[in-house]
């Protein structure tokens, strides 16, 4: 016979071998499925930190490295959480066409909770009937030709603004991203928010910087994205800094929907002014499959507002940065300009189709320096093969574009800045060519893109146009800095600092 004290052991012990027994089959079968699985080449992770010790602080340079040992298709792991990289055309193809609608989905990262309104804006919400109707919008209310069209004199009318005050500054050292961001806000406050940025919430120079931070943190590798237990101790302050960021957007936007539903307001069948208006009416449509709630309102008006002022700034200043390099280039640019456009008028966006110089630096920039060298996270919402290789449900993806734009066997001297490669050649940057992304493609290509290319080659069309451009002091363009820093977005590290000055008729200058 037992004893009480006995049996309590005896269970306990029974318990706890038959608890063991379970864990050692639950383990025993990952560990079998792990060995059936034909995962995708990779280096080998560490516990805990998986391959995280190889990622340095220019992740893309890392991943680039790894790609050129493992191949175009390898499995990394970040933390806990298995990322396979593409790094070709057929990888790219693989993973955002024939297999599209499965890796549109997006992983669920701290950025996309934290600074855009809990997934609510276009980059960060799920794939699914939600973003399906923000995308919808974007086609059909947003970005339609006629719509940019009919905005093409803000854009005339602040290019103006923004080459005068390089006129004024001539002669002296300017840092033209900052010039930049604010030709490209001034042209998406007067689109998005009807009016030019101006508001007593958010001074200019504070939502510049503010729309820096939100490339940077939208880009980060925080800790508790790839080891979520040790997320809540925030230890790179990344978390810290979102909060912040995500509350003054939020003033701002609250600020700003405020004012324009008190425009509304009475008003019987009042016109849309602005694309704040269109999603305030879009927001009472009762037909709209999902309702647009205010969050939504908000976090999509950041997407345009920020999205459209950071991206094009920083692929302008990277065209200038390797012109400054080249002076050969920049010469053979404004000879074409001279040619084309003349010297006494400014480049029209018309003009672009007839000058295939600057629009083959555009595209030589676009394919050294993406914008997003891996693309934004895509994450796989089924098991699937690609290659050949299994895919499992949750795997981040990420389409290597800045080592498919440095292929050797596709791009002659990959790392020259050579833009006279695109001359006569019918590759783009829409999302056809798969060596030449950008944008990205497929359906989560960038909704923005005719927008930020036509700001980008005006924008980048006049500067050359309208000014020569030197280094400041006697600096040589061999000591012009060309890293980058990482973020969402690729800038230069050290902005580029230059001196302009005018080469046109005076007259032009003073419209
Ligand atoms: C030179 C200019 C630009 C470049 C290079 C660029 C590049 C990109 C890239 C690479 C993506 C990610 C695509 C993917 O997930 O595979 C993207 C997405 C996006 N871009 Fe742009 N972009 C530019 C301008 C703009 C502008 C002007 C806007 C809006 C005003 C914009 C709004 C967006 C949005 C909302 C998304 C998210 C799309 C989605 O997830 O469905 N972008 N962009």
């Amino acid at each position: 016979m037992f004893t009480t004290m006995e049996l309590i052991h005896h269970s306990w012990a029974y318990y706890l071998a038959a608890w063991l027994a379970t864990l050692a089959l639950i383990l025993l079968s990952l560990r079998l499925r792990r060995r059936e699985l034909n995962l995708p080449p990779g280096p080998k992770p560490w516990p805990i930190i998986g391959n995280l010790n190889l990622i340095g602080p220019l992740p893309y340079r890392s991943i680039h490295a790894l790609s050129e040992k493992y191949g175009p298709i390898m499995q990394l792991k970040f933390g806990s959480f298995p990322v396979v990289v593409g790094s070709s055309v057929e990888m790219a193809e693989a993973f955002l066409k024939t297999h599209d609608a499965l890796f549109s989905y997006r992983p669920k990262l701290a950025a996309g909770k934290y600074t855009t309104f809990n997934y609510s804006n276009i980059t960060w919400s799920q794939y699914g009937p939600y973003w399906r109707q923000l995308r919808k919008i974007c086609l059909m209310e947003l970005f339609t030709a006629k719509r940019l069209n009919s905005y093409e004199y803000i854009r005339v009318e602040e290019t103006m603004l923004f080459l005068r005050n390089l006129y004024e500054s001539s002669g002296k050292p300017i840092i033209l991203k900052d010039n930049l961001l604010d030709l490209n806000l001034e042209v998406m406050s007067r689109m998005v928010l009807g009016k030019k940025y101006t508001n007593e919430i958010v001074a200019r120079h504070e939502f510049k910087e503010m729309a820096d931070e939100l490339f940077i943190l939208g880009g980060v590798l925080d800790i508790g994205d790839m080891i979520p237990w040790l997320g809540f101790l925030d230890l790179q302050g990344y978390i810290k800094r979102m909060k912040v960021l995500a509350k003054k957007f939020d003033r701002l936007f609250e600020y700003e929907l405020d004012d324009h539903n008190a425009r509304r307001k009475g008003v019987d069948n009042y016109e849309a002014k602005d694309m704040m208006d269109v999603l305030l009416q879009l927001a009472d449509d009762p037909t709209l499959e999902v309702k647009l709630e205010r969050h939504s309102l908000k976090a999509v008006t950041q997407d345009l507002l920020a999205g459209g002022t950071e991206s094009s700034a920083v692929t302008v200043e990277w065209a200038i940065s390797e012109l400054m390099k080249k002076p050969k280039l920049l010469k053979k640019a404004t000879e074409e300009l001279d040619r084309v456009v003349g010297k006494e008028r400014w480049v029209e966006e018309k003009d672009i189709v007839n000058l295939p110089f600057i629009d083959a630096i555009v595209k030589e920039t676009m394919r050294l320096h993406p914008v997003s060298p891996t693309l934004v996270p895509r994450m796989a919402s089924e098991d699937c093969k690609v290659a050949g290789y299994d895919i499992p449900k949750g795997t981040r993806v990420l389409v290597n574009v800045w080592t498919i734009g440095r292929d050797p066997a596709l791009w002659e001297n990959p790392n020259e800045f050579y833009p006279q490669r695109f001359l006569g050649k019918s590759i783009d940057v829409k999302g056809r060519d798969f060596e030449l992304l950008p944008f990205g493609t497929g359906r989560r290509i960038c909704p923005g893109m005719s927008l930020g290319l036509k700001v980008v080659q005006s924008s980048l069309a006049n500067l050359l146009h309208g000014f020569s451009w030197k280094l400041p002091g006697n600096m040589s363009n061999q000591e012009l800095n060309m890293e980058e820093t990482f973020g969402l977005s690729t800038p230069k590290k050290f902005p580029l600092e230059v001196v302009a000055q005018p080469r046109l008729s005076f007259h032009l200058y003073s419209l």
